[in-house]
């Protein structure tokens, strides 16, 4: 890469999702330094959708853990962070001024929540990240996310849309940085191109390979494991049923 680097994107090149961690607690102070850098983050019209419940309880991970389909990094985490697309603090709002909602059911806003949420909650990760801590996002909240907002006690309008387990990292774990597709198939100039993208992903392929085996896990394709989660329902753990999900919480997704 030709451009300087800087502490920010040197911090940035050095993700990797930690699922191991020390017993050291994530501090109240840091904590709440990481739920602000997230809060920072632009807001779809200022509309600040994203609301985060920390779980410390060791009973509340193992419930939300368990409903999920077992994850000990959900268990084991110093604290499991679940980032709702909470439309339940504007609608009270709208309500307030004499007025129905009526577009939160829709689908542009079921996509305004995830996005919002999404580039806060990976502001949150940046910030624990820089502080020496560790952590991955757990989209699996999605994969019982009736029982996810049962146990947070969600209001309507409210929706786990992803967690975030987060931790002092366990040096032991040993995973390495996962590569990713070359820049030349992501970073596409002025229009679409299908060739940039066919070029990189052979060269991926091996890349990928290599990586596992450094791991320990011979014989990863990268094909493979794209296949495995988005050729069939399967793949999805149970999140096949998502607008149903969505809509027993609001959000009717039309
Ligand atoms: C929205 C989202 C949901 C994720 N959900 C899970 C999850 O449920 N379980 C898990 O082990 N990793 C999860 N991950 C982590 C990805 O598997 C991981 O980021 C990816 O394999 C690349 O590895 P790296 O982060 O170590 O570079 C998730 C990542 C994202 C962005």
């Amino acid at each position: 890469m030709t451009t300087p680097s800087n502490p920010v994107t040197d911090l940035q090149l050095q993700h990797r999702s930690v699922r191991k961690y020390l017993s050291t607690p994530v501090t109240d102070e840091q904590l709440e330094l990481i739920v602000t850098a997230a809060q920072r983050a632009s807001t779809s019209s200022n509309l600040q959708i994203a609301t985060v419940v920390a779980v410390r309880d060791a009973n509340r991970k193992r419930r939300i853990s368990e409903a999920i389909g077992g994850r000990d990094y959900v268990e084991n985490a110093s604290v499991f962070l679940v980032w709702i697309a909470d439309f339940s603090r504007n609608v009270e709002l709208v309500r307030a001024q004499g007025v129905e909602t009526e577009t939160v059911g829709l689908i542009e806003n079921t996509l305004v929540g995830a996005v919002d949420v999404g580039i806060a909650a990976q502001n949150a990760l940046l910030a624990a990240e820089s502080m020496g801590l560790g952590g991955v996002f757990v989209g699996s909240v999605r994969n019982n996310p009736e029982a996810v907002s049962t146990e947070l006690g969600l209001p309507k309008h409210a929706f786990p849309v992803v967690g975030l387990a987060l931790g002092v990292p366990d040096p032991e774990e040993g995973t390495g940085l996962k590569p990713r597709l070359p820049l030349s198939g992501v970073l596409h100039h002025e229009t679409y191109n299908v060739a940039a993208w066919e070029h990189a992903v052979e060269s991926y392929e091996e890349e990928y390979r290599e990586y596992f085996e450094t791991q320990g896990i011979p014989g990863r394709s990268w094909a493979r494991t794209v296949t495995r989660r988005i050729a069939t329902p399967e793949g999805l753990h149970g999140r096949h049923t998502m607008r149903d999900s969505l809509r027993s919480q609001g959000f009717d997704s039309e």
